[in-house]
């Protein structure tokens, strides 16, 4: 048995009480579904910035409706402290994952993603501190990588932020540490890796390269690849997150916890090789897409290369990736296929 399957049986034998910050979106979205069907509560907060309804919607037709009377929702802002403090009390473990994701958002418009990433972050670490929540554990990103050249990537070594959303993530990071250091109130942060599956919105300016491309494909829209398409990123599925998240949680090792990892695949996939493969899922969804991708300039603030060294949480939490990305890309297909033709 591996060590995640050994804590989901123990949490079924004893549930708990979550509190999912950012509930609506689509990795909150996945963690609800995840720690509903495994009989626990759970507290959702969100402000529907990015998130949606229909997200929960989909989660309720998806768990039995004793599972689904177990989720309760907060619709407040983690901008406002005191939405924070209600959200939290009596909660066992806080999974934060309410942000403004995006690069792009970010350069263009630092301040708003500044107060929810940074302000919102402070809110919730500090009323989860004072209601002496049993674990706190965030979403850190990849982005904190910045500029530095190295691959694999490894937690210690950090390069300058190409970004106002790198800074703000990392910023977190630092509070995290601080908050250790002065409280005594002991924290993991998740760095996600270009994270995707179902429930990852494909509409809107910022969305993600996945949902974007998937959603121009069975639409027969053209595909747009910035850069050469030699650009790498280390997709990682939906549930090797959750996976992550539901083990930094319910750690019991102290030395375990007031730190940051990876979470990814530990594989490295070119934007070229990305394309083919989305186009391959789909064409054996039905979507035939016989256009070939155009090129444009490179985005300021992406960087060229992200692989990650995933050996930190696989030694400290028992991570392993259950699913690789040619597997999860099969899986996301299936439910783009299936939502955008119902649309
Ligand atoms: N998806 C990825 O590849 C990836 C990679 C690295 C880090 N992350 C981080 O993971 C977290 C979740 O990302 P996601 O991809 O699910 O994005 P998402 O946009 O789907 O979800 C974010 C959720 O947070 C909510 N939210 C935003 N501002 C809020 C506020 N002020 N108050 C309350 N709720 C608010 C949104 O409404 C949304 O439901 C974010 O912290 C993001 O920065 C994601």
């Amino acid at each position: 048995m591996s060590q995640y399957q050994i804590v989901c049986e123990q949490l079924k034998q004893s549930p708990k009480i979550w509190l999912v910050t950012g509930v609506a979106g689509f990795i909150g979205s996945n963690l609800l579904e995840t720690l509903l069907k495994l009989d626990q509560t759970v507290v959702g907060l969100d402000n529907f910035a990015t998130g949606h309804q229909h997200n929960l919607d989909e989660v309720q037709s998806l768990v039995k409706p004793e599972q689904w009377a177990n989720f309760k929702l907060y619709e407040g802002d983690i901008r406002n402290f005191e939405d924070c403090q209600t959200a939290c009390a009596g909660v066992d473990y806080v999974l934060h994952e309410a942000a403004l994701g995006s690069v792009p958002r970010s350069i263009a418009d630092p301040i708003t993603t500044n107060a929810a990433n940074v302000t919102g972050f402070l809110h919730m670490l500090t009323a989860a501190r004072d209601a002496e929540v049993k674990s706190f554990t965030y979403a850190a990103s990849s982005s904190t990588y910045g500029d530095h050249p190295a691959l694999p990537k490894v937690e210690d070594n950090i390069g300058k932020p190409l970004s106002p959303y790198a800074v703000t993530k990392y910023v977190n990071e630092l509070y995290a540490e601080v908050f250790a250091r002065t409280y005594g109130f002991k924290t993991i942060g998740l760095r996600y890796f270009n994270v995707f599956g179902k429930r990852q919105d494909p509409n809107g300016a910022y969305a993600a390269v996945i949902p974007k491309w998937t959603a121009a494909m069975i639409a027969g829209d053209d595909v747009f690849i910035n850069g050469d398409g030699e650009t790498s990123r280390d997709f990682c599925f939906i549930e090797n997150t959750v996976q992550a998240n539901i083990l930094a949680a319910t750690t019991q090792n102290d030395e375990a916890k007031n730190q940051v990892y990876n979470v990814a695949v530990g594989d490295r996939t070119t934007l070229n090789d990305l394309f083919n493969a989305i186009k391959g899922a789909l064409n054996k969804n039905g979507v035939i897409y016989t256009k070939e991708p155009i090129y444009r300039d490179f985005r300021t603030g992406d960087v060229r290369h992200s692989q990650a060294s995933i050996a930190k949480i696989q030694q400290h939490l028992g991570y392993v990736p259950q699913y690789e990305i040619a597997e999860g890309i099969q899986l996301a297909m299936q439910w783009y296929v299936k939502k955008l033709f119902e649309l």
